[in-house]
């Protein structure tokens, strides 16, 4: 299925583009029920309507209400507004509800770098939020993997910014092109669970109201700008219709009623005009938030805001114009996609599913890294390797009631833990697709899934064929949002499995399924350990996928989205224990921080392994001068939406074409992602790299293409704290065509003058 799916993106490729511009996001028109509605359009449709609203209505409308979804907007039956639901999660229609797709999380389409697989999955689960009646889906989460152990990065997109804006940005549009609103959370340096609402009964989703303070996220305006507001940023361009602001404080004022992020940043420098919803609970006070910017709190019903306004409103600590603002926005993105129109009534039990299974397994297995290959022990030749010895509990789901909530256990696991999980209809974890495969191939399995019998697993080892096998050790580590991880090794002591297995078995390969960063010294240069799959957080269709990558019928191509450190403490940033954290290492984070500081990794940002070799020629940099030059009329022609929202200082135009050629140089079929890492003049101040470009490239074997990446106006520019503006330094900047964050992996290399 999946080598099919693999055939038929390279053919037409080659056929629809010998000289492809791969851009961006693919967009097929045909596919959307949304015709076109303007933000203009939407806020004078939702102006006219809250003109009909009575004061109580209005003020009732600033909170949610009780009902059958995770929020709940009331309904006016006498102007024909059936109210509205916002559901989780990030990665499917979540909160327990029956009969949806618990797709591959957040960090493994980022692994993926594949800008059409962001749309297409986005797509893949606006319909099933759509076809259930959701209105807005809860999603996407974009906190930055600022810190390993953060319990929630598996929903998020990875340590860096740009990529994380991609991510945002493609998700938003392939989910509002099915008429379902995104909403960008949590808003913002929202980078750990320790501390993030004391009191806060998680389980039950339940603020304690005597509990009123979190930890504060303290950092500088370039840094804020830089790193953690940009992935929120692309999310305005996207056009997305919600914002969701965090449980964390930021420069000590909570982040529902911080008028510099909410109304000076988010409504003012980017012209944001949709919504902020609190996160359930985030809400501490109520006219002070709503002065703060916070337009709705969520799950409300605490007296903060919603009626409780109306006296605030009597008394004059509130105007009714802010108050009309505040719904204004609530109601705006519902008129912005036309859920006034034929949308579907709700029903979040309906089967929406229809064959998401496909986009699923595609994504599971192109977020899937291959980070070492010793020897090309993979993929594994069915005509000469019969014999596999299974060990480790990741190998198996556990029990058949899903692979996640909020507590972890033992087994494979589709997702993480917590509000983003979402309850799988199926899972088939990877033992159940390597049964299928040896009936089919004629191969041997055994398998001893215990990490603590060491009677079995010692006498594994004296099995006859054993000493040709294949041994494949399944590890996991697991997250959850409300606690972060206690440390960066795998569950259940299995780096001590990895050890046992690889002093006897020469042939060892690693799966590693995990929610974010490992730390895998204890093995990894042991010479038996020939090969390491990271198989990150696939979703529902983890086995297929797995076997699919393990047996040739899908060459891996998925890149690390963080950077995997030899010692945890060169990641230089970790969890706060205490009620303040601070960013002070600034821009230097992640692969800019151990670039800025020549640390040395395990395996960089960026990097993975394909079963074929690529070579790069013919770098071309070209300045577009005016907005007829092709490559910008197709960068806008992809990227542009009724509902789009670029702002007016022209950041997102683009200013540079950067064209260059890849060509598969080996036997198979497979795909590259190239990376543009731009260094600025030394004005700007910025780390010795940052990512600027990169594009999943699908190649036959000895096919070429030609690639352009776009700079924008943007991606050249420093934050300019002096002036308050998106600055161009002055001098040359270098542009690196790579496929990770080494140096060593630079492939091609020129520059530009500005
Ligand atoms: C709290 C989580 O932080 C947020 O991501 C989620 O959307 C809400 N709960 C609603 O479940």
């Amino acid at each position: 299925m999946i080598r099919g799916g693999f055939f038929l993106v390279v053919i037409s490729a080659c056929f629809s583009i010998t000289v492809s511009s791969v851009i961006n996001f693919k967009h097929n028109a045909e596919d959307t029920p949304v015709k076109g509605r303007t933000w203009d359009q939407a806020i004078a449709m939702a102006k006219s309507f809250v003109g009909n609203l009575t004061l109580d209505e209005k003020c009732s409308m600033t909170a949610g209400i009780g009902g059958p979804c995770a929020g709940n907007v009331l309904s006016v039956q006498r102007l024909n507004f059936n109210g509205m639901c916002f559901q989780d999660s990030p990665s499917g229609v979540g909160d327990g509800v029956l009969q949806s797709t618990a797709f591959a999380a957040g960090i493994q389409i980022a692994a993926t770098w594949d800008r059409d697989l962001f749309y297409q999955r986005g797509a893949a689960i606006g319909k099933e939020f759509r076809g259930k009646g959701v209105h807005f889906a809860l999603g996407p989460m974009m906190n930055i993997d600022r810190n390993a152990r953060h319990g929630r990065n598996w929903e998020g997109f990875g340590s860096d910014p740009y990529l994380s804006g991609e991510n945002a940005f493609g998700y938003i549009q392939g989910l509002q092109d099915q008429g379902v609103v995104g909403t960008a959370k949590h808003y913002i340096c929202n980078e750990q669970e320790t501390n993030r609402n004391p009191g806060f009964l998680a389980r039950k989703n339940k603020p304690n109201p005597n509990v009123n303070v979190a930890y504060s996220a303290n950092l500088d305006d370039k840094t804020i700008h830089e790193i953690y507001l940009w992935p929120f940023a692309s999310s305005v361009a996207a056009g997305v219709g919600s914002f969701m602001c965090s449980y964390n404080q930021v420069n000590g004022t909570p982040a529902c009623q911080n008028d510099r992020t909410q109304n000076q940043l988010l409504k003012g420098e980017l012209e944001y005009h949709g919504n902020i919803m609190s996160d359930w609970g985030a809400t501490k006070s109520g006219v002070p938030s709503a002065l703060g910017g916070l337009d709705i709190e969520m799950p409300g019903g605490d007296g903060l805001m919603g009626s409780s306004l109306v006296q605030a409103v009597k008394s004059g600590a509130i105007t009714e114009t802010r108050i009309d603002d505040m719904v204004t926005r609530v109601l705006t993105p519902y008129y912005l996609l036309e859920q006034d129109q034929s949308y579907p009534s709700l029903d979040l039990d309906r089967d929406a599913v229809g064959d998401n299974y496909k986009i699923n397994r595609q994504v599971a297995a192109a977020g899937m890294i291959l980070l070492k290959n010793t020897n090309n022990v993979l993929p594994f030749n069915v005509t000469k390797d019969k014999n596999y010895f299974i060990y480790g509990s990741g190998g198996q789901s556990d029990d058949g009631l899903g692979s996640g909530g909020w507590n972890g256990h033992p087994g494979a696991l589709y997702q993480g833990g917590g509000s983003g999980f979402v309850d799988p209809t199926y899972g088939i974890d990877p033992l159940t697709s390597l049964m299928e495969k040896t009936r089919e191939a004629h191969l041997q399995i055994r398998y001893v899934l215990s990490h603590t019998d060491y009677g079995a697993i010692n006498g594994s080892f004296n099995m006859r064929g054993f000493n040709t096998a294949k041994c494949l050790v399944f590890i996991t580590a697991f997250s959850s949002e409300g606690y972060d991880r206690s440390d960066l090794q795998p569950s259940e002591n299995a780096n001590q499995l990895v050890q046992t297995v690889a002093s006897h078995c020469t042939n060892t390969v690693v799966i590693v399924n995990s929610v974010s960063q490992l730390n895998l010294e204890a093995w990894i240069d042991l010479p038996n350990v020939v090969g390491v799959i990271w198989t990150g957080m696939p979703g529902t269709e983890y086995g297929p996928a797995l076997v699919d990558i393990l047996f040739g019928d899908y060459n891996p191509g998925g890149k690390l989205v963080f950077t995997l450190a030899k010692n945890d403490a060169d990641f230089g940033t970790d969890i706060s224990p205490t009620m303040t954290s601070t960013y002070s290492e600034g821009v230097f984070l992640d692969y800019r921080h151990f670039d800025q500081n020549s640390i040395t990794p395990r395996y960089y940002f960026g990097y993975g392994l394909s079963y074929t070799t690529f070579s790069f020629s013919k770098l071309d940099i070209s300045k577009i001068n005016n907005k007829n030059n092709p490559i910008a009329l197709q960068y806008w022609a992809r990227r542009t939406r009724s509902y789009s929202n670029f702002g007016t200082a022209g950041l997102y135009e683009p200013v540079y074409g950067v064209t260059f050629t890849v060509t598969n140089t080996g036997k198979v079929a497979g795909s590259e992602v190239p990376q543009l890492y731009l260094s600025f003049p030394a004005e700007a101040q910025e780390p010795p790299k940052v990512l600027r470009g990169f594009e999943r490239v699908y190649l036959g074997a000895g096919e070429s293409k030609q690639v352009t990446l776009v700079l924008t106006q943007k991606d050249i520019s420093y934050w300019n704290t002096a002036n308050q503006k998106w600055t161009v330094a002055s001098g040359d900047y270098t542009v690196r065509i790579s496929t990770s964050a080494n140096n060593a992996d630079v492939k091609l290399q020129s520059s530009f003058h500005e």
